[in-house]
């Protein structure tokens, strides 16, 4: 591959050197190994409450920087170089590898994901292509190796990710950001036979992808099923999206590396999404740690969940809640702290450090 030897990812499987004990305090918590403190990073740490992703996105459009292994780098670094993070996300999206499926995706400025040709009928599903991620993603897994490159010397694992099938499916088939996926809906009741054949199909891709990102170097890998919660029912989420994901964490597993299941808003059927998969669970900011831990089983590493809104609030209040979870964890080994959905734009850059800070102190043993 041109585009990686270009970035000069490693031949080396990084897989293989997943039969020894990790010493990254992340890669320990989740396998469930003891620590000598929490490891925590955060959703969406490279984002817009930065002043320095600000600047550059004034320079270079969304899809630009996924699609520049240098600038992706440089991004996914920015949160790294300020505080005191554990873990590093590769800056990218769930939505461009839908591009090499042959849908057309942008993101309006100010106005989240769009897809001008989105699925509509059974014939679409039948018309989507699925090349390997080697192709349509080359640009991502060259980021990954450049980050890994870097942060490998000071010892923080870098995290791959790609979004779930239903919550990919729901972008292609509503064409943006929906409030109520009803068409997403209508489409899996009348056509259930195509949903399923474009389930499979996002399976396939999504598997190839996330196999890639770890041959690449990423030493973890997350699954966002962001809309799991409110685009289905329970039952509809057993019928119609359960098997899918079993199946494409069972083909993730041969990464040999973690992989964190985070489905959102599914507190209603957590024991399922959690059954799906993963060897870590990423809990929202809706139910209590240490009841969430204890539905899903205490033989699983948890990561979350602290509400992100919180980062808002004065540091009273903030300090109380980051207290709160760290409490309801326990110091049990298997936690990583994280916040319980993305990172908003307004964060103040203040919290985040303060918030970092005060997970270590308070953790450290
Ligand atoms: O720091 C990180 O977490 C890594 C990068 C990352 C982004 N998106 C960058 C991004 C990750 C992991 C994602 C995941 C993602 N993208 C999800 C799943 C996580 C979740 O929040 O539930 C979803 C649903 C998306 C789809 C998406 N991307 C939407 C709906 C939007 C527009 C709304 C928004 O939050 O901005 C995006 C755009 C996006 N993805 C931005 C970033 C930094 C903002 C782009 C900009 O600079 O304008």
């Amino acid at each position: 591959m041109a585009g990686r030897a270009a970035y000069g990812v490693s031949e080396a499987a990084p897989a293989a050197l997943a039969a020894e004990e990790p010493s990254a305090l992340f890669l320990r918590a989740c396998r469930r190994l003891p620590v000598e403190r929490t490891p925590v990073w955060l959703l969406r740490q490279a984002g817009r409450y930065l002043p320095e992703y600000r600047a550059l996105r004034e320079r270079h459009a969304m899809l630009e920087l996924v699609r520049t292994p240098e600038l992706a780098a440089q991004v996914t670094l920015m949160p790294i170089e300020r505080f005191a993070l554990d873990a590093a996300i590769v800056f990218s999206d769930i939505l461009p590898p839908l591009q090499g499926m042959g849908l057309d995706l942008s993101f309006a400025p100010g106005d989240g994901p769009r897809i001008a040709n989105p699925v509509a009928r059974a014939r679409d599903v039948d018309l989507l292509a699925a090349p390997p991620a080697e192709e349509t993603m080359a640009e991502t897994l060259a980021a990954i190796g450049l980050v890994r490159a870097e942060l490998e010397p000071r010892g923080i694992p870098v995290i791959g990710f790609a979004g779930a099938p239903l919550t990919l499916a729901s972008y292609a088939i509503e064409g943006r950001s929906s409030r109520d996926f009803t068409r997403t809906r209508a489409f899996m009741l009348s056509e259930p036979a195509a949903w399923r054949r474009l389930l499979q199909k996002l399976v396939t891709v999504q598997a190839d992808y996330l196999l890639a990102q770890a041959a690449a170097g990423a030493q973890a890998l997350q699954l966002f099923d962001s809309w799991a919660g409110r685009a289905v029912s329970r039952e509809d989420y057993a019928r119609f999206v359960a098997p899918h994901n079993r199946e494409l964490f069972a083909r993730v597993a041969a990464a040999g590396v973690p992989v964190i299941n985070f489905s959102l808003g599914v507190g209603a059927w957590l024991e399922e999404a959690a059954a799906c998969g993963g060897d870590v669970v990423g809990l929202d900011w809706q139910l209590p740690l240490d009841e969430a831990w204890a539905r899903v089983g205490e033989e699983r590493a948890v990561q979350g969940n602290l509400d992100p809104a919180a980062l808002l609030a004065p540091w009273r209040e903030l300090r109380a809640r980051i207290d709160d979870v760290l409490d309801r964890a326990g110091g049990r080994p298997g936690h990583v702290f994280n916040v319980g959905h993305g990172l908003v734009p307004g964060t103040p850059v203040e919290s985040v450090q303060r918030l970092v800070e005060h997970v270590r102190e308070r953790t450290s043993r």
